[in-house]
């Protein structure tokens, strides 16, 4: 994660963080050989490039620097402007952005010559503005804007712009945050197209490396084999995963009839076959399904019994009695079928396995089924045509929802007094007619969701 790093007056650089990036020396404006990290330097030439085009000719005129160099331009900033403004514009040493080989200060060449001090880097202004627009989209923010000094710790320079990747950068820009504020208020929800061989967790551990945030959690289970939709919540909406997870899922599954392994689905162990009889009714079978009923959880599974996963028992050959749980399969129907494999679609509850559903129905038809793929199609309100792939999201090409857009719930826009009473935490009445649970949000974010309790509204989760 170190490209999405923050370092300022509060976060001191980390110890080990230059093992983690390549730094390569370039010349600066005055051609000295400096150091910056390598991906930064491909996008400021990619940004340098495209600025001559339009006129604009950029140098970068410090990059990355060492605790060493840090003080000593303190101390020339003290003997040229005085220890106050010292102060007020040079980061102490260990917490300038500097350290981390990802901020420049980029100069820019006017009449055949760079601007040599604060003073002549301010007489650029309107040029530097112009700049500022194009910077998102080489994966660059402008790392202390106007009017940010309260957030930063630093007043307004125009020239220090640091490298975030295209992701974040846009994020940023769209929203006119700082990194801090990206780092505290970035959240939304996300639709991932999972594909096959990665787990559930990869997934989560890859949105929080590319975002660069911790908090991110995911809403169901895929197991490796299965691919589709994955929603992952991050930041503050990671508070509603428990409300997304409940959701109703589709999926469409293929099997094999015959056999039986150990994880019910073809990466398992072949533990019994049978052949498979001539005129079995698959269709009809799978139709008697459509109920709710007690399912028997499947032992490759982390559900818990004593304490201990079910999988661990199967893994240390221990016998376990399994759980059941009440599932309901809203709707089934066969896609296709063969003499021993067939394809189907279904609607499911919370906490329905597929590959025991496909278990039962094997025992129905008197052989045995495996699972052999899975894809979700759809959970709550989000299908497979909304998510995007790691790839889709790396590059750009992903939608953020935010929480009341998955959400099935009434949406009611607060006034002033609402918004005071909601952001405390307040009781409310329950003038709206709400028979389950309410978002309250203003034109900018979401403050709460309230739930019913017998004529009032009550606070389920905060979002202040
Ligand atoms: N001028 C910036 C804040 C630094 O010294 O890192
Ligand atoms: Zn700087």
């Amino acid at each position: 994660m170190y490209k999405t790093v923050l370092v300022n007056k509060d976060n001191k650089i980390k110890e080990n963080f230059l093992k983690k990036v390549e730094l390569i020396e370039v010349k600066s404006t005055e051609e000295k050989d400096i150091l910056i990290e390598k991906e930064t330097y491909n996008a400021y030439q990619k940004l340098a490039e495209f600025l001559k085009e339009k006129g604009i000719i950029i140098g970068i005129e410090s990059a990355y620097r060492s605790v060493e160099y840090q003080q000593q331009i303190y101390d020339e900033f003290v003997i040229e402007y005085g220890k106050d403004y010292a102060e007020q514009v040079v980061a102490p040493v260990g917490r300038s952005e500097h350290h981390t080989g990802l901020a420049i200060d980029i100069n820019i060449k006017t009449n055949g010559k760079w601007q040599q001090n604060h003073e002549e880097l301010f007489s650029q202004e309107e040029t530097y503005k112009e700049i500022h627009n194009y910077l998102k989209d080489f994966g660059f923010i402008l790392r202390y804007p106007k009017s940010k000094e309260d957030v930063t710790g630093y007043p307004y320079e125009p020239w220090h712009i640091r490298y975030i990747g295209k992701v974040i950068a846009e994020i940023i820009y769209k929203n006119n945050w700082t990194l801090e504020e990206y780092k505290n208020e970035f959240s939304g929800v996300i639709a991932v197209n999972k594909k096959q061989g990665m787990t559930s967790f990869d997934v989560v551990n890859e949105i929080s490396h590319i975002f660069g945030i911790k908090k991110v959690g995911h809403t169901g289970t895929l197991d490796p084999l299965a691919e589709g939709v994955l929603i992952v919540a991050i930041g503050k909406a990671t508070k509603i995963v428990e409300l997304l997870t409940a959701e109703d899922k589709e999926y469409i599954a293929e099997v094999k009839l015959g056999l039986m392994t150990d994880t019910y689905d073809i990466t398992g162990k072949i533990i019994r076959e049978k052949t498979v009889q001539e005129n079995i009714d698959i269709k009809e079978t799978l139709k008697s399904y459509q109920k709710t009923y007690q399912q028997e959880v499947p032992i490759y599974s982390a559900i818990k019994v004593n304490g201990k996963k079910l999988y661990e028992y199967a893994r240390n050959n221990k016998e376990v009695q399994l759980p059941k749980k009440e599932v309901t399969i809203k709707k089934i129907e066969l896609l296709e079928e063969t003499k021993d494999t067939f394809k189907f679609k279904s609607l499911v509850s919370k906490g329905t396995y597929i590959r025991s559903l496909i278990n039962d129905v094997g025992n129905s038809l008197n052989t045995y089924a495996t699972m052999t793929s899975l894809l979700r199609t759809k959970q709550g309100k989000i299908n497979l045509e909304a998510t995007s792939t790691l790839e889709d999201i790396k590059n750009n090409n992903y939608r953020l929802y935010m929480i009341e857009e998955v959400l099935d719930y009434p949406v009611i826009m607060v006034d002033k007094d609402l918004e005071f009473k909601i952001s405390n935490g307040q009781k409310i009445k329950n003038i709206y007619n709400i028979t389950d649970k309410v978002i309250f949000k203003t034109n900018k974010k979401v403050l709460g969701i309230y739930q019913v309790e017998e004529n009032n509204l009550k606070v389920w989760k905060n979002f202040v």
